[in-house]
């Protein structure tokens, strides 16, 4: 961290986080809270909070939550330090320079300044496209059906047949080789210097907060490469950045486009189709895939109907699944891509292709189809098989069901029998290959409401539960309770038990008075959770507990600052009301003193350690906690 805590704390603590996030939320006060519709994920009933008691935001849908500062880094995409700023300028803060490293703020100052080197260029460029030589550019653009609105709307813009063209132009407002080299807009040897792009159409790719970061350069007719992109710099990391994101991020439609190149983004938007992306020819990444979690659950792939984008749809699937998105694949038959499918067919058939496209995982099934030929019995066989191994990535078993059922209505095969060879291929592939699988990222259900446990639901069900249910059919034969399955339940138990604990302190901070001496913070044997129980103690003890301010030592983690904003926003809603929730809690209390001690015994070191364990284990026999 750049800044010392009580820097940080202040500018937190004088930033109200109703006004914050009532600028980008529209806020509606009930009871305590404030609620609202998320602007992490789509949703039509608000189930996004905002408590000015905590000082902390929460979705109870999507999970998202911290504090005002890490608001500002979800929504804007800003870095912690970008944040503060903006929070501290707010609040009239002056921040101490001092305490930026002599690096960091070089760092920082590089980056601004070739934010605005970018900046120059993308104006240079979109003002050479209405210039007499730029007229070829401009006819380019036109000719390929794009309005004026739609050039100026993304920046588009020409760069000049003249090789040094912006290269005299930057360093004519005073730019050094040393930074210019930097941009990636030029190549600077010992022979001389030259403009990266000359005599093409330009394409300023921008970050969700609309500045510029690189280009994409296309030729106008033949030529090799057909498009140019910026090369990797201190601002562009290609698979961080998704073309036209920062245009879709406010298109508020539930679902994004997925597709491959500029013209394709463009033509959707054009078209009314302003939540497309593209990954600009490199591969889908699992960055990409998070950055796009921020704003969605559902994506459509819209890649080229050639083989390079089947495979490359292929590829994008299980990294979407991963993340908590789900997918479908357009069909873009007989055309090329989106461009050219609108161009032809018009945004309403395109409307009724996303109407009609197809779940990712039959998709799957008939890419898998293709490698088989269905006249052979023997091939036809192995295809089955395939696909009941296939089904096997669902771990929940109704799930799994449903797919079953869907598949065999689509490829014609009798459902009982699909249903018996999806059991007997679980059975002969045993649970070693699930786990496997499930390394490998396949057994991808609930992988967002895994990774966000709601405390609240610490009770119910196992977020954490083997991750293949061997319960129906034949399979639960050969599905013998794994070895580490045991353990693995009691590790989750006892996490929940911490979980639960912290959170009802968190709520009800009166509680803490009647586990006073009896738990402790070292007791919380759980990474995160100890780290938390020790401010949460400390806090409770000094009679200012404030949760807001216990976030901001989470902030560089995206993980744990959502984690612990979980601990801190559960419902328990008159949860220790009945006599069953005061047993609860109190059996909640010895479990964590239980499991503490069972590790202490494991790493004793003397026999005055162990009797020491002992006599603290007979104590909680009859400890008996009142909550009347
Ligand atoms: P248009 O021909 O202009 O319609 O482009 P396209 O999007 O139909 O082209 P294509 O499917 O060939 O490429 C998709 C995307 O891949 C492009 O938008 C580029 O981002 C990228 N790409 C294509 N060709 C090249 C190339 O030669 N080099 C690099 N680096 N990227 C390319
Ligand atoms: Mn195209």
């Amino acid at each position: 961290m750049y800044y010392p805590d009580d820097v940080v704390e202040e500018v937190r603590s004088r930033n109200d986080i109703v006004d914050i996030v009532s600028g980008y939320v529209k806020l509606q006060k009930k009871g305590s809270s404030y609620f609202g519709l998320c602007p992490f994920h789509h949703e039509k009933s608000p189930s996004f909070s905002v408590s000015p008691g905590k000082q902390m935001y929460y979705c109870f849908g999507c999970g998202a939550g911290g504090n005002v500062i890490t608001f500002l880094m979800q929504y804007e995409n800003y870095t912690f330090p970008e944040a503060l700023k903006v929070l501290a300028d707010r609040a009239g803060i002056e921040l101490p320079k001092q305490e930026m490293s002599k690096e960091a703020r070089a760092q920082a100052d590089l980056k601004m300044t070739l934010l605005e080197i970018n900046k120059l260029a993308a104006n240079y460029f979109h003002y050479q496209l209405k210039q007499p030589h730029g007229r070829t550019g401009y006819e380019y653009l036109t000719k390929r059906g794009l309005s004026d609105d739609t050039i100026r709307h993304f920046g588009l813009g020409y760069s000049n047949k003249t090789s040094d063209d912006l290269y005299r132009y930057l360093k004519g407002k005073g730019y050094g080789d040393g930074i210019l080299k930097e941009s990636g807009l030029f190549t600077i040897s010992e022979r001389g210097t030259w403009d990266k792009f000359w005599n093409r159409v330009m394409f300023p790719i921008m970050d969700t907060n609309n500045r510029v970061i690189g280009f994409g350069g296309r030729v106008m007719g033949d030529g090799e490469p057909k498009y140019l992109n910026s090369p990797e710099t201190k601002l562009f990391d290609k698979s961080r950045n998704l073309y036209g994101l920062n245009f879709a991020k406010s298109s508020r439609e539930k679902y994004f486009l997925i597709c491959e190149g500029y013209m394709d983004v463009i033509a959707m938007h054009q078209a009314g189709f302003t939540n497309a992306v593209a990954s600009l020819g490199t591969a889908f990444t699992t960055q990409h895939a998070a950055l796009l979690k921020r704003y969605t659950s559902q994506v459509i792939l819209t890649y080229d109907s050639d083989d390079a984008g089947v495979k490359a749809a292929m590829r994008a699937i299980p990294i979407l699944k991963e993340v908590g998105i789900s997918c479908r694949v357009l069909n873009m038959k007989p055309h090329k891509d989106p461009d050219e499918f609108i161009k032809n067919l018009g945004a309403d058939a395109f409307r009724q292709r996303i109407a009609e496209a197809k779940n990712s995982f039959l998709f799957e099934i008939d890419v898998l189809k293709r490698g088989y030929d269905l006249e052979d019995p023997e091939q036809k066989t192995n295809f089955y098989t395939a696909v009941a191994k296939k089904l096997l990535e669902f771990s929940d078993a109704l799930e799994r069901d449903n797919y079953i059922q869907a598949v065999s209505r689509e490829q014609f095969i009798n459902y009982q029998d699909l249903k018996q060879l999806v059991n007997r291929t679980a059975a002969r592939l045993g649970p070693a290959w699930a786990e496997s699988r499930q390394a490998a990222g396949y057994g991808s259900y609930g992988g967002a409401a895994r990774q966000n446990p709601a405390p609240g639901d610490a009770g119910s069900g196992a977020p954490n539960g083997p991750p293949y249910a061997w319960r129906d059919g034949a399979a639960s034969d050969g599905g013998v309770r794994r070895p580490g399955q045991r353990k693995r339940e009691k590790e989750d138990g006892a996490k929940q038990s911490q979980r639960l604990l912290l959170t009802w302190l968190i709520e009800d901070p009166r509680l803490y008075d009647k586990i006073r001496g009896i738990v402790t913070p070292d007791d919380f044997k759980e990474e995160l959770y100890h780290k938390v129980a020790q401010m949460v103690f400390d806090g409770l003890e000094a009679g200012n507990l404030s949760p807001a301010e216990i976030l901001n030592h989470f902030i560089n983690d995206e993980e744990q600052y959502k984690e612990a904003a979980a601990l801190f926003n559960a419902s328990l809603k008159d949860s220790l009301g009945s006599e069953e929730q005061k047993k609860a809690f109190s059996e909640t209390v010895i479990k964590v003193r239980k499991n503490s001690l069972d590790e202490a015994s494991r790493t004793a070191a003397d026999i005055g350690q162990l009797q020491e364990i002992i006599r603290a284990r007979s104590a909680l026999k009859t400890l008996h906690i009142s909550l009347d």
